[in-house]
């Protein structure tokens, strides 16, 4: 039998425009404070790209990283698969520009698209991909520029969201025990694509949110999925060394933490500096665990995302 591991550390990008929440506040003529968005979401900055940068740009640094910290040939790439719900155009795949970029001379690739629970299908769909076509190598990337999205006026949504990329590679390997790589995956849908989504008027482009109700159907999926993940594969929450969910609000992570009965402090939280990054949280949160030296390998972590739909789901990793 084959797994899917984790190939190297992973990559990530952020654009060079860090925006305090002061400074937020200040740029886009905000009625709101510092105070507010902390307690109420954690956040604390977020990076912004320039009019110039692109969703790619993000994705191609990410990608360029991974590749990089693994000392691995592009031209070894198989599978080029990009979450994004932000493409640089309608068509082509943004992922295309990226192979591209990289030189990956003989990688299938294209980009997929569920919102904040990008990510998580994502690196499940190149699981599949690379044991059922017997294929070595993918990069699965999450890069998404929410910024473009944003109708600054609205401080309900402006707070909210950051830009950024995240990458990592998987190798497809003989499985040896314990297990290692992605080791299962559980999905969810519950219905309420009406609660969050993006406007488009005459060219203009605008997130629409009812904050209180995602943040409540975020809790209760993220809390069911989690406890369907643990039981299927027959693991407690002690088993688990780190939770990396996806990074919307700090607040639902705490909820769904104490629900769980899990410490906060095996959630891996990035939302402060980065914001929601929608598809990129997941992977970002992931390079950064790595960098800070808080991941090892054999550890067991869960993936958890939720995202506009509503989608999302969770998955068990042995580093
Ligand atoms: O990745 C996709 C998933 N997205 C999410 O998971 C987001 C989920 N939802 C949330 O994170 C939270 O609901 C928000 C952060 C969006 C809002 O927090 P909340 O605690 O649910 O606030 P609220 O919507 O109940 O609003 C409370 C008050 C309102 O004023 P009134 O009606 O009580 O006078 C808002 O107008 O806070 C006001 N408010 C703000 N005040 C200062 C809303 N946004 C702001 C703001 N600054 N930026």
């Amino acid at each position: 039998m084959d797994c899917s591991v984790l190939y190297g550390i992973g990559g990530g990008a952020l654009p060079k425009d860090i925006l305090s929440n002061q400074a937020l506040a200040e740029r886009f003529h905000l009625e709101t404070s510092d105070e507010w968005i902390v307690t109420r979401t954690g956040i604390q900055q977020r990076y912004l790209v320039a009019p110039h940068e692109h969703t790619s740009d993000l994705a191609i640094q990410a990608a360029k990283m991974a590749l990089l910290n693994a000392s691995l040939d592009p031209e070894d790439l198989d599978f080029i698969l990009l979450a994004t719900s932000t493409p640089d155009h309608r068509f082509p795949p943004t992922a295309v520009l990226v192979q591209e970029a990289i030189g990956a001379k003989k990688a299938l690739s294209f980009d997929m698209n569920a919102a904040c629970s990008g990510f998580l299908f994502a690196v499940s769909m190149a699981d599949s991909y690379l044991r059922g076509q017997n294929k070595r190598f993918a990069l699965i990337i999450g890069a998404d520029t929410l910024s473009r999205m944003i109708d600054w006026s609205d401080r309900t949504t402006a707070v909210l969201f950051g830009d950024g990329a995240g990458a990592i590679l998987l190798k497809r390997e003989a499985c040896r025990e314990p297990k290692r790589g992605l080791l299962h995956t559980c999905t969810f849908f519950s219905r309420g694509y009406e609660h969050l989504y993006i406007s488009e008027n005459h060219n203009t482009c605008a997130i629409k949110m009812d904050g209180r109700e995602v943040f409540r159907q975020a809790v209760s999926g993220l809390e069911k999925i989690t406890r369907q993940l643990m039981l299927e594969t027959h693991i407690s929450t002690e088993d688990i060394h780190w939770i990396i969910p996806h990074q919307a609000n700090k607040r639902i992570l705490e909820t769904v933490a104490h629900k769980l009965n899990i410490p906060f402090s095996k959630i891996l939280y990035t939302g402060d500096q980065h914001a929601n990054t929608s598809a990129a949280s997941i992977p970002l949160a992931l390079w950064e665990g790595w960098k800070k030296g808080l991941l090892k390998e054999g550890q067991l972590v869960v993936l958890q995302a939720f995202g506009a739909g509503f989608t999302g789901g969770a998955s068990l990793l042995r580093l």
